[in-house]
């Protein structure tokens, strides 16, 4: 079976090559490297000893892609492509919905185009805002996206269960990613951020190594047990094992359907710094600051329909995912840049 993977060389993009090739999948890869580098196929190649096919393209040009529908008899896509960046999205707005929305548009018309009609879409938690409830199961209402970013998941969601409405030919699974961090066993490939990290781990793994100073933990007066924000942090391999789980469950027909992919467990900042400390073997500075703007108190997800539909679990624990963001860490200090 073949599967095209958008956005293939990117943190949970490469991870979850590794797994659809270690269960016989062959894969197609495409990808600007505008968040990646072309190092990860080299280190993909390392640990899966196969060579995969690549194309370094955009999804906003139409034509490359359809080029590439042309030579591969492709049985369905799984669409990470686009930019990430929160605070970026509120800079550029324009940019974001541009890329991410038409980049989504021109592939869904060319996989149409080619009757390919098989997809799963790397969706967030996002989604659901300040949710109604917690854990959040997926039959929370999603809420007001904070910015930009959030909003193109948020909208994308909305185009890809139109298209099933207009023709229930189409399968998509939403995969709802709550917190991704970990890296691979071998050290060998994990999460690369341009510049300064935003998110936590990353933030965090580069205190530990001495490149950052101090974590800023964005408020302490939250109504959790600490008064810091409560994630659901979860290991990136599981993440591709849901992948590959969910690809599984296309050849079922389930229409349009959404899972969360969490643990169903929350961890503080403090808790996680902690866990980090324990991974990497010292004190690891942290200064409070004020809240960060559109932050929650809380979000944890409730992961029982992917446990019954997909018969997925997330496998790792906290302790784990810092072990591995610090081996990560330690084994490429300057990312994939040598
Ligand atoms: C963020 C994005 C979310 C995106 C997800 C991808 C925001 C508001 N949300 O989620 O849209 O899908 O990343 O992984 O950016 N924290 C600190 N200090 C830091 C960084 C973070 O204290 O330097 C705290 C945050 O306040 C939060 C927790 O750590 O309580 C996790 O933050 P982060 O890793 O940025 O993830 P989210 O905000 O949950």
């Amino acid at each position: 079976m073949k599967i095209l993977v958008t956005g293939g060389t990117g943190y949970i993009g490469s991870h979850t090559c590794i797994e659809l090739i270690n269960n016989g999948y062959e894969v197609i890869i495409i990808d600007n490297f505008y968040n990646s580098n072309i190092e990860v196929l080299n280190r993909i190649k390392k640990i899966t000893n196969k060579t995969i096919t690549f194309y370094q393209t955009d999804l906003l040009n139409k034509e490359s892609i359809e080029k590439i529908f042309y030579q591969h008899n492709i049985n369905a896509v799984i669409h990470f492509a686009g930019y990430k960046a929160v605070g970026e999205s509120v800079h550029k707005p324009l940019e974001y919905y541009h890329n991410n929305i038409t980049g989504t548009l021109n592939l869904c018309d060319v996989m149409r185009k080619n009757d390919v009609k098989n997809l799963i879409f790397s969706s967030s938690a996002t989604v659901y805002g300040d949710a109604a409830q917690i854990p959040i199961t997926e039959k929370c209402p999603k809420g007001t996206a904070t910015n930009p970013y959030g909003w193109t998941k948020w909208m994308l969601e909305q185009m890809l269960t139109d298209l099933c409405t207009a023709d229930p030919d189409w399968n998509i699974i939403l995969l709802r990613y709550f917190n991704p961090i970990g890296a691979h066993k071998s050290g060998l490939i994990g999460e690369d951020p341009n510049g300064i990290p935003n998110n936590l781990l990353p933030y965090i793994a580069q205190v530990a190594i001495g490149k950052l100073k101090s974590v800023g933990v964005f408020g302490n007066d939250y109504n959790t047990p600490d008064g810091t924000g409560i994630r659901d942090y979860i290991h990136v391999l599981d993440l591709a094992v849901g992948h590959v789980k969910a690809i599984k469950k296309l050849l079922d027909q389930p229409g349009i359907t959404a899972y969360n992919l969490g643990t169903g467990r929350g961890y503080s900042v403090l808790q996680v710094i902690a866990a980090f400390e324990n991974a990497c073997g010292h004190k690891i500075p942290y200064n409070i600051q004020p809240r960060r703007t559109g932050d929650v108190a809380v979000c944890y997800a409730n992961c029982d329909k992917a446990k019954v539909e997909l018969n997925w679990e997330a496998q790792f624990g906290i302790d784990e995912m810092c072990a591995d963001s610090w081996n990560w860490q330690v084994k490429n200090p300057n990312g994939y840049t040598l």
